[in-house]
């Protein structure tokens, strides 16, 4: 795991290496200063020797200047790795999201791949430079002050015997009573920017529904149970300072009560006792700082197995060895196709599908609300795979062909469809990035829009908000039928695309589609049985079955279902003319 995650340190390797070796070098010179100030006490000052007082002191200004400088070098190389580091790694993770499938997605929810590339890298990108610069330093420190101890004065260090175990005994039950505490605060992270996405991205409904308040009743529970978690987890961990603080106190006063006994036994001198009491506090210091690095490291294992749950995924959709790189034209075949999204759960939403739909056809879908039409259309351009059976485009099996070369001749307008911020030229533009306006004028036309987009002061460089908020559902929808239309494709699919233009556009664009495009095959799932009518042959899906395919003038004579659905719409429209 560590591995895999070490992999995207790249280019920062050598910021890595050297932040250890200032480090070092920092230790060195700040273990040497109390030493330098016990020559200083006992050959200087207790022998009223003035110039070992004044060498002494040049060199500990030189030392202390040095030390700081290395201590500069080392927290500018820790930072400059470490961020590099995560960038690297946030890098990889966001080039890995692009190639995955639907469904890869979905097995992750959207919100959980924004925490893990966000909170968890940062996690990461902590523990990553606490390692380099404190893993090194409180070790190294702790071993060369337990030395100069021991070289000053053996059965002093003897102290040191019992104080380590008791603290570090302290230390780690902390950090291990803390660490579930910190994992359930991040799992909490998820749902609570599940939540923020949904509310934010449905934020209309929320207000029209007046659901404000049940919205903020819902977020304050996550909210408060991060707070709760968190709290409980740090007065853990607050614990550490006065338990630190006992032990160097203790140890301080014990090391002056024994020290005191052998000065005046004459087996320690004054400057080595002041010294002893100096390498103390850095002892416990860096035991401090060692629980500290294990307390990050153990909050970062978590962060760690869900970025490389990320970076392991395998996409399940890809593009074969040796694919094949043009669509010959725009047939479609279903063979014995049937399809679940689960793989573990066998419950087929599409079943026993057959069809043969010939290039150039305006084929309509009708079916009520989740008998299968969305699945059934989704497999065409690959968003999800048969899961028996095969699809054929132009002949050829949809999995042999260049992914992108699919998916360029078949444009879908999904059901639910976005705009991004930016123009709209710029928006069209996402359908052919060399798309000159004559061009964007012209699918323009055949989609309806610039009988709006001319109404529109800035034209073309009218500017979309995020997620197409300033323009109407309809507008909407005529937007992305255009962008789809850039693409020239072979296979046009509008997934329920025309349901919030009026009927009269709703046929003037799918007039436009039989003059300007005969070529193309165009597939519409609708709701409105008029939206069908005038389509070449229409398919009827009943729970994931294909009750009947045919011409919408037999259908209406044999087929009960679109009998039905005629009927009652019928009657409605009347109806309403009659109001
Ligand atoms: N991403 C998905 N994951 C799991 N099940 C899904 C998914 N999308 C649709 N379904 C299920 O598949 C069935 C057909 O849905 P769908 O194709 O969207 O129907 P329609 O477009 O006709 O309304 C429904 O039972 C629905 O719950
Ligand atoms: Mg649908």
């Amino acid at each position: 795991m560590i591995k895999k995650i070490l992999k995207s340190v790249r280019e920062y390797k050598k910021a890595t290496l050297l932040t250890p070796f200032f480090v070092s070098i920092e230790v060195i010179l700040e273990v040497l200063i109390p030493f330098l100030m016990t020559k200083m006490i006992d050959d200087g000052i207790n022998q009223s020797n003035l110039n070992v007082i004044y060498l002494i002191g040049g060199i500990l200004v030189v030392i202390s200047i040095l030390s700081l400088i290395a201590g500069w070098l080392s927290g500018k190389y820790a930072a400059l790795a470490s961020s590099g580091f995560a960038k690297n790694l946030r890098q990889d993770m966001y080039y890995k999201i692009q190639d995955y499938s639907f469904s890869n997605i979905e097995s992750f929810s959207s919100s959980s791949l924004v925490t893990r590339l966000t909170t968890d890298v940062n996690n990461i990108q902590m523990t990553y430079q606490m390692i380099t610069r404190i893993a090194i330093r409180a070790p190294m420190m702790l071993l060369f002050s337990l030395f100069m101890v021991f070289s000053i004065h053996r059965k002093l260090s003897l102290i040191f015997l019992v104080i380590i175990p008791i603290l570090g005994f302290c230390l780690i039950y902390i950090a291990n009573k803390a660490h579930p505490l910190f994992e359930s605060v991040f799992h909490t992270y998820d749902i609570l920017n599940n939540r923020v996405q949904e509310n934010v991205r449905g934020i209309r409904v929320v207000k029209s529904y007046v659901q404000e308040e049940t919205e903020i009743k819902k977020f304050d529970q996550i909210s408060n149970k991060i707070y709760q978690t968190f709290l409980k987890a740090e007065k853990l961990v607050a614990w550490n300072t006065p338990i630190m603080r006992l032990c160097v106190y203790s140890s301080i006063i014990l090391i002056s009560w024994i020290g005191s006994t052998f000065v005046v036994g004459g087996s320690l001198t004054t400057g080595e006792l002041t010294g002893v009491i100096t390498y103390a506090a850095q002892i416990l210091n860096s035991l401090m700082m060692l629980s500290m690095v294990y307390v990050m490291c153990i909050i970062s294992i978590p962060s760690m197995e869900r970025v490389v749950e990320v970076l392991e995924e395998k996409p399940t959709i890809v593009t074969p060895e040796n694919p094949i790189k043009e669509v010959k034209d725009g047939s479609i075949q279903f063979e014995n196709v049937n399809f679940s999204y689960s793989e573990k759960k066998k419950k087929y939403v599409l079943k026993d599908i057959n069809l043969q739909i010939q290039s150039g056809e305006m084929i309509g879908i009708i079916g009520g609300i989740g008998s299968s039409k969305s699945s059934l259309v989704n497999l065409i351009p690959r968003l999800y795979d048969a899961t028996t059976g095969s699809v054929k485009v132009g002949g050829k099996n949809v999995k042999n062909y260049d992914l992108n070369t699919l998916r360029d001749s078949v444009a879908v307008v999904l059901q639910k469809n976005v705009l991004f911020s930016g123009t709209i030229k710029e928006n069209l533009r996402w359908g052919n990035k060399e798309a000159t306006l004559e061009e964007m004028k012209k699918v323009c036309d055949i989609a309806c829009c610039n009988e709006f987009i001319s109404k529109f002061p800035d034209g073309y460089d009218t500017y979309i908000d995020q997620g197409g908020t300033n323009v109407s559902g309809g507008q909407k929808q005529r937007l992305c039928i255009a962008r789809a239309l850039l693409k020239k494709p072979k296979i046009i699919i509008l997934d329920d695309s025309t349901s919030a233009v009026d009927t009269k556009t709703d046929a003037m664009i799918r007039k436009a589609f039989k003059e300007y495009i005969p070529e193309v095959t165009k597939i519409i799932i609708a709701q409105r049985i008029a939206s069908v009518e005038d389509c070449d042959r229409v398919i009827v899906l009943n729970k994931g079955k294909v009750d009947a395919f045919d011409t919408p003038k037999k259908l209406l004579k044999t087929n009960k279902i679109y009998q039905e659905v005629y009927e009652s719409q019928k009657k409605g429209e009347k109806k309403d003319e009659e109001k």
